[in-house]
């Protein structure tokens, strides 16, 4: 195990910036040729252009069709994907009586169902080639309850249990999966909260890329604490 991943392929959604951006920049550092993937085009060319990533695409990954394109695109330019990293997330708060109930709907969209849809998409790949490894950015809010985060915190709790129960699917197949649940990270997310931030996005992608690259295959269905 060398910690490198040339020749490999990576998919990172939420890749625009904050914690994806930082996970982006972390996998081209040790050799991969990633996607990133949101849906601000010019917040994804950024990563591009100062050399974080080598492809971007524009799109939901609420949306299948979207994530179907992405793959597409990443598959052509670059290659099977060898690496997904779901770090896209959204916020939404306000005490459960108060909170839209379209609100809630999103949030579990794009923090959870998004996972799956990315998920499904590259593992008939993964599996066929016998090896792969799918990470997806959970949380501390996964691990505990908050006022006001009733949406956010059961699509963590949710991706955590979604990862384990795929963890379980994928057993003896090569493919690997993992979750990585940060503490307060200074992004913009963090931001719309009152919480302080714990640490900054290159510690959450040091630990990303220790997993894609680095982590042993009996870590599969774990969740990586750092809490900070
Ligand atoms: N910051 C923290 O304290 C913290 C702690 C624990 C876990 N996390 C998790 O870490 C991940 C990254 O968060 P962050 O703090 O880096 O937040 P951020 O700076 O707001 O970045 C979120 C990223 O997700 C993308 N995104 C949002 N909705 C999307 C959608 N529907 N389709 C595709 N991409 C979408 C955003 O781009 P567009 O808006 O352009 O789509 C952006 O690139 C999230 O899953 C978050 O829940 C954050």
């Amino acid at each position: 195990m060398t910690g490198r991943l040339d020749g490999r392929t990576a998919i990172v959604t939420g890749g625009g910036r904050g914690i994806g951006a930082a996970v982006a920049r972390e996998l081209t550092g040790r050799g991969a040729r990633v996607t990133v993937f949101a849906r601000t085009a010019a917040e994804l060319e950024e990563v591009v252009r100062s050399g974080g990533a080598a492809l971007a695409v524009a799109g939901d990954v609420a949306a299948e069709a979207d994530v179907v394109r992405l793959r597409a695109a990443h598959e052509r330019v670059l290659g099977p994907c060898d690496v997904l990293v779901h770090a896209a997330g959204i916020l939404e708060r306000g005490r459960v009586e108060a909170l839209d109930p379209i609100a809630w709907r999103r949030v579990l969209d794009v923090n959870l169902t998004g996972a799956f849809l990315v998920a499904r998409a590259v593992l008939p790949g993964m599996r066929s080639r016998g090896r792969g490894r799918i990470l997806a950015i959970a949380s501390i809010s996964g691990h505990v309850g908050t006022p006001e985060g009733s949406a956010y915190n059961a699509s963590k709790w949710g991706l955590i249990g979604f990862a384990k129960s795929l963890a379980e699917e994928l057993r003896g197949s090569g493919v690997q999966v993992m979750t990585v649940s940060p503490g307060g990270v200074d992004t913009r997310m963090l931001a719309q909260t009152p919480f302080p931030p714990a640490m900054g996005v290159d510690e959450v992608a040091r630990v990303v890329g220790w997993c894609a690259a680095e982590a042993p295959d009996a870590m599969n269905g774990s969740d990586v604490e750092v809490f900070g």
